[in-house]
């Protein structure tokens, strides 16, 4: 059974169609690219599978259960975990304190929790700050653990919105454009950090990205999106090739390599 099959996905705000017939097959543990210019629709698809909003037409199955219209907290909680192309920090906490957080939030103690009472609190409790450290040291940023997160340099803080991700634990992560704004070394920091979740945590990865290269060194395989359209679907090189993915990055791919 595929992790995550879309089909026929069309969603329309307005007058405007953002996403028309969009289907996708994501198999556990690889990952995938979605490409294309500006408005495409690559962060609409996003947020159809996250639950944000709800399409005009088609479905959504996760492990075979269709979630299309649920409510997001419902969607994350199956294993679905996202971060933003604009970032979305809490602007006020440490960086430890993002992954905790997000960790609590999948927490219930139950009645097993209430009988055994403290105890096991304090265990649940030292259990989520090992788990958390281990998590930030992960991608890199344990260093600026008890620093609040708008103190530390952009490349820093795409990093821990990744570590707050991964603690829910999720079946598939979404990435938004994790490498935007990013200079050409935190690039490359960022790339290896996506291997390793990758390749340590075997986990499954949907990657919306503006630059080629990115996309060109993780991703197995690639759909072009254009004026909300697949327009091209393959491996990295085949996609690089295709004439109608040229046609509708040139002019543009100058953008997408500042
Ligand atoms: N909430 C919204 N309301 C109206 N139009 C939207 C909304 N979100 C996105 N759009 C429009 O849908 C199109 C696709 O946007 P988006 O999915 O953000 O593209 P991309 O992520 O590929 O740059 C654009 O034309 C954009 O202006
Ligand atoms: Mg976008």
């Amino acid at each position: 059974m595929s992790l995550l099959r879309i089909e026929n996905l069309t969603h329309h705000f307005g007058g405007l169609r953002a996403v028309k017939d969009y289907n996708l097959v994501l198999e556990p543990g690889q990952i995938r690219g979605l490409i294309g210019p500006n408005g495409a629709g690559k962060t609409t698809v996003f947020n159809l599978i996250t639950g944000v909003y709800r399409p005009t037409e088609g479905r959504i199955l996760f492990e075979g259960r269709d979630i299309t219209g649920m409510r997001p907290h419902r969607i994350a909680a199956l294993g679905i975990s996202r971060t933003f192309q604009n970032m979305q920090l809490w602007r006020h906490m440490t960086v430890l304190e993002h992954v905790k957080v997000a960790q609590y939030s999948q927490i219930t103690y139950g009645l097993v929790g209430a009988f055994f009472g403290t105890a096991r609190r304090r265990w649940e409790e030292a259990e989520i700050e090992r788990k958390a450290y281990s998590l930030l040291e992960m991608v890199g940023v344990a260093r600026w653990a008890d620093q609040v997160v708008t103190n530390l340099p952009y490349g820093v803080q795409r990093r821990v919105e990744m570590a707050r991700a991964l603690a829910t634990e999720p079946k598939v992560l979404l990435l938004d454009e994790p490498t935007a704004g990013m200079n050409p070394e935190e690039l490359k920091e960022m790339i290896d950090i996506i291997r390793q979740v990758h390749d340590r945590l075997g986990m499954s990865i949907f990657l919306i990205e503006h630059r080629m290269r990115v996309v060109m060194e993780l991703c197995e395989v690639v759909q072009t999106l254009n004026f909300g359209e697949v327009i091209a679907e393959g491996t990295p090189d085949e996609v690089r090739a295709d004439p109608a993915v040229i046609e509708a990055y040139l002019g543009r791919e100058v953008e997408v390599v500042a």
